[in-house]
This record gives structure tokens, C-alpha cells and sequence, in this order.
């Protein structure tokens, strides 16, 4: 048995949608799965798996974008020996490997209309053949379809069958992109940090205040994988234990408003003004305390807030 993933939920909104998984976790219904890129489509359907009664059986995804689709519908169905060139022994589908698992269809509108065709007869019969093959199989598995795109303007391009779209939209969760739920930023962050710190040896660090506010008003087109990833490059590049604004990308730095118009955070401004202390002073902490007006507790305190070594 895997871990179970975890799902940050400090806004209602997220709460919300953890409610509903929590809730479908326990059935065995279709459901699909919409949302922005990176906002954590795969990470829910995981969690579906993980909180019900399937958790034991295989969790099997299949990429329907990045897969040829001759190549999505052998993975999906199987085949039997002698089924097309190359086909030179009997292979099973996923459908079948999944047991009494979860298949999770990552970007089901990619689909071609044929392998649609096929997709909706399992749903509605619950059953299917390997190709090549005359046998009918049942399926046991649940199915979580993922999608980034419109399925609904996929459907009126005439590119996604429209029965199918019915058939999996009885059951849809919407997960909002990341600046919908605001709340969520800076627990997700946290949670990285404390992540990412450990696999790059930086056990410890944190958000300084000014780095938590820039990242709270930064709209996040990318969502939570954007935040990971600005969160990873801090770590590795920021020098302190605490992280601060100019270890993030540019773009989330100019996003707030505060550093648009030069203003920073007194912490910020006192981090600067002790690194440039210590320098001067070649690290003479009673000298540097003397300058800066502060006991040599108060700057060998503050010099280990902001990892200044
Ligand atoms: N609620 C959450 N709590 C903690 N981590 C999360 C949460 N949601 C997503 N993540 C993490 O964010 C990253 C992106 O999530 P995921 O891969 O599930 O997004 P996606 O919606 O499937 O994106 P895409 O459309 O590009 O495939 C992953 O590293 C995932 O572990
Ligand atoms: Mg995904």
C-alpha cells in the first residue's frame, strides 16, 4: 500500500473539494477531473484511490496525449497475439491489470474519436475486448478521466463525443486554479519548503515575511507546480535559512506591488543593513553590535534569523 498524497487545504474552496473527494473515495462512480495545468488533477485522483476501498489494488495512468493512439488503445485494452505487426504475444490492458483499482485517463480529451467510441461502450457496459480478440472482458476498475481543456467546446468543435462527455460529467470535480484559493498559498509553500529544504540540505528554512507577501500577491498562472518550482530555485540559490524576495523569479517579484515601487519590508531593510555591518567589520560581532545600536545577543540573534554566517 502507497502513501496516501497529501492535499493542502487551508481555503474553503480547497476544503471543499477534499469534502467531495473524501465522499466519492467511498463509490465506485465514473468521475471526472477538471482544472489549469498544475493545479493538482493527478494528486486528487490519487487521493480518491487512497481514501477508498480501492487503495489496495493497482493505480494504473495512462498519458492519452503523449501516447500514439494505436499505442493508448493496446495499453488500455490489450491485445492478443497476432492482433497487428508486432503484436508477437498476448498482452493485457490496463482495464484488466487494474483489478478492482482505479485507471486514470490523463488528458482524456486528446482522445482520438475512435478510441471515445470504444470508451464509451466500457462505461456504459462495462465490458470490452482485447484487440484482436473475441473474448468479452468485465471491468472492475473505476475510471478518473483528467482534463486541462474545455471539454465542452471540445464537444461543440465536434472533437470530443458529446454522449461521452455526458456520461463522464455526471460525476465532475473542479479543482481552482491556485488564485482562487488564495489561503492555500502560503500552507502549499510551507510544505514544499520544509520538503525541498531536506532533499538540498537546507534543513530550517523559512519564508521571510516579504517573500510570503510576494508570493501571496502573485497570481500564479502556472499554479501549484509554478509555486514548487519557484520554491525549489529559492532553496537552491538563496543563501541564508530564510528565503527571501530576491531568491524568487523575477516575474513573482515584480507581480507585487510593494517591490514595483521600491518599498520593502523592514525585515528586509534590517537583513541588509547587518549583512553590510558584518562585512564592514570583517564579522567583529561587538563592533558591528556597536554600529548597528544592539547588544551582541540581539545581532547574534538576528544574525542566525536571517542565516547570516
Ligand atoms: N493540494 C495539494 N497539496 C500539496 N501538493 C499539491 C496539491 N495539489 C498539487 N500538489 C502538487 O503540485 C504539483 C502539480 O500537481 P499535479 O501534477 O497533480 O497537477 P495537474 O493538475 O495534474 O497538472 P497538469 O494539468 O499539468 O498535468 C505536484 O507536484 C503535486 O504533488
Ligand atoms: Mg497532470
Amino acid at each position: 500500500m502507497s502513501e496516501i498524497p497529501i492535499w493542502i487545504a487551508h481555503d474553503p474552496v480547497s476544503e471543499h473539494v477534499l469534502e467531495i473527494a473524501r465522499k466519492v473515495a467511498e463509490t465506485s462512480t465514473t468521475i471526472l477531473i477538471t482544472g489549469e495545468s498544475g493545479t493538482g488533477k493527478d494528486q486528487l485522483a490519487r487521493l480518491i484511490h487512497e481514501l477508498g476501498p480501492r487503495r489496495d489494488a493497482p493505480y494504473l495512468k495512462i498519458d492519452c496525449a503523449s501516447l500514439p493512439q494505436e499505442l493508448v488503445e493496446s495499453e488500455l485494452f490489450g491485445h492478443e497475439r497476432g492482433a497487428f505487426t508486432g503484436a508477437v504475444e498476448r498482452k493485457l490492458g490496463r482495464l484488466e491489470m487494474a483489478g478492482l483499482g482505479t485507471i486514470a485517463l490523463d488528458e482524456v480529451a486528446a482522445l482520438s474519436t475512435a478510441i471515445q467510441a470504444k470508451l464509451l461502450r466500457v462505461l456504459e457496459e462495462r465490458s470490452f475486448e482485447r484487440l484482436g480478440g473475441t473474448e468479452t472482458l468485465s471491468i472492475e476498475a473505476r475510471l478518473i478521466a483528467l482534463t486541462n481543456a474545455d471539454l465542452q467546446r471540445a464537444v461543440a468543435a465536434r472533437r470530443f463525443r458529446e454522449d461521452l462527455y455526458f456520461r463522464l460529467s455526471v460525476l465532475a470535480i473542479h479543482v481552482p486554479a491556485l488564485r482562487e484559493r488564495r489561503a492555500d498559498i502560503v500552507p502549499l509553500a510551507e510544505h514544499m519548503l520544509a520538503r525541498l529544504a531536506a532533499v538540498h540540505g537546507r534543513d530550517g528554512a523559512v519564508l521571510s515575511d516579504a517573500a510570503r507577501h510576494a508570493l501571496e500577491n502573485y497570481d500564479w498562472p502556472g499554479n501549484i507546480r509554478e509555486l514548487k518550482n519557484a520554491i525549489e530555485r529559492a532553496v537552491i540559490f538563496g543563501k541564508g535559512t530564510m528565503l527571501l524576495p530576491e531568491d524568487l523569479p523575477e516575474s513573482i517579484r515584480t507581480a507585487d506591488s510593494g517591490a514595483v515601487a521600491g518599498m520593502r519590508s523592514l525585515e528586509d531593510i534590517e537583513r541588509e543593513a547587518i549583512q553590510k555591518t558584518l562585512d564592514g567589520t570583517h564579522y567583529k560581532i561587538t563592533r558591528a553590535a556597536e554600529i548597528l545600536g544592539i547588544s551582541r545577543k540581539t545581532l547574534l540573534d538576528k544574525r542566525k534569523k536571517y542565516g547570516l554566517q
